[in-house]
């Protein structure tokens, strides 16, 4: 049987990314996605997703919009800099035909706690944007949402530094309070930060075989991509960051050491974002957190090539 997967991203060029590969995943069934600001705002977020989903001809996925800013308090001001790397429109300037589709009636939380309810340990919740979407499906229902089979996240910054400060991760620090009351829920979370998303990083050779398909949606996908790859670390190349997330999610082997740990996140001041272990927790047998500090980059880059070039094929 598939695993049904929802993923909340903020589409942003490596979801986008993420989008088209779960949708590959001949092991997975997408039944929706959740929006959130980051990359972007959660408007573009949503429009990006719609967008993309009907391009690659699935517009049977329903998209719900969440957050518009860290608590869902406050209107979000994209970074200068996030225009460098996922473009003015988050999918790096490349114009996608606009869907006639509009979001679902339901916030992103709502669907998140009811489908964790209704599908429990056939379904993973899979968050690739800042946590607040997450933080609120667990307020709202903190009972639905431990029934999924797993959360897995992208975010985290351990044993490399951080890339919105030398300490953070940009899911984590853009909503430290929700990342928080994520961890405080006790839920068990899977963790996919830098220390793995940056040994899975992409570049033109990798992708050769989109490149050469004639058709829109690798075109599109090709143009987007190479943006994201010359752009985010200039020469080096692209890291798959959320799309990583998706195989752990779906192959927990591709990464090859889950770090059992109990950690906190700094809330304020100079280290604002940072994950790091939680000495209240220290001598407490249980770690709830799993963080991957070890990937077989190789074999994901393959895979993801792969899953992508039938995708847009
Ligand atoms: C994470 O932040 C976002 O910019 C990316 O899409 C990814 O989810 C990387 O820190
Ligand atoms: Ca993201």
């Amino acid at each position: 049987m598939k695993t049904k997967i929802i993923l909340d991203v903020d589409t942003g060029i490596d979801d986008a990314l993420a989008i088209t590969f779960a949708l590959g995943r001949k092991d997975a069934e997408l039944i929706g996605v959740t929006t959130c600001f980051g990359n972007v705002t959660f408007e573009t977020a949503s429009r990006n997703s719609l967008n993309l989903l009907d391009l690659l001809g699935r517009s049977d996925v329903p998209v719900y919009a969440g957050a518009k800013g860290p608590g869902d308090e406050s209107e979000w001001q994209v970074r200068e800099h996030l225009y460098r790397i996922h473009g003015n429109n988050g999918i790096g300037n490349v114009e996608l035909p606009v869907s006639k589709r509009k979001v679902e009636e339901k916030k992103a939380w709502q669907f998140m706690a009811e489908a964790c309810r209704k599908y429990r340990d056939e379904l993973i919740l899979i968050c690739v944007g800042p946590l607040t979407n997450l933080a609120k499906a667990i307020e709202l229902d903190r009972e639905a949402v431990g029934l999924c089979k797993k959360i897995v996240i992208m975010g985290g910054a351990l044993t490399v530094k951080g890339n919105v400060t030398p300490y953070a991760e940009a899911n984590i620090y853009n909503d430290v309070k929700a990342a928080q009351k994520v961890i405080d829920s006790g839920l068990d979370l899977y963790f996919v930060g830098l220390d793995v998303t940056l040994q899975t990083i992409i570049t033109g050779n990798d992708i050769m075989r989109w490149k050469q398909l004639d058709n829109e949606k690798a075109g599109k996908l090709y143009e987007a991509a190479s943006y994201y790859y010359s752009n985010e670390f200039e020469v080096v190349g692209g890291a798959m960051h959320d799309p990583l997330a998706v195989e752990a999610a779906l192959d927990p082997e591709i990464i090859t050491e889950w770090f059992p740990v109990n950690l906190m996140v700094e809330q304020e001041g100079v280290t604002k974002g940072r994950m790091i272990g939680d000495k209240d927790l220290l001598n407490e047998p249980r770690k709830r957190i799993h963080y991957g500090l070890k990937v077989n980059g190789e074999r994901f880059v393959k895979d993801f090539e792969e899953t992508v070039l039938n995708v847009i094929s």
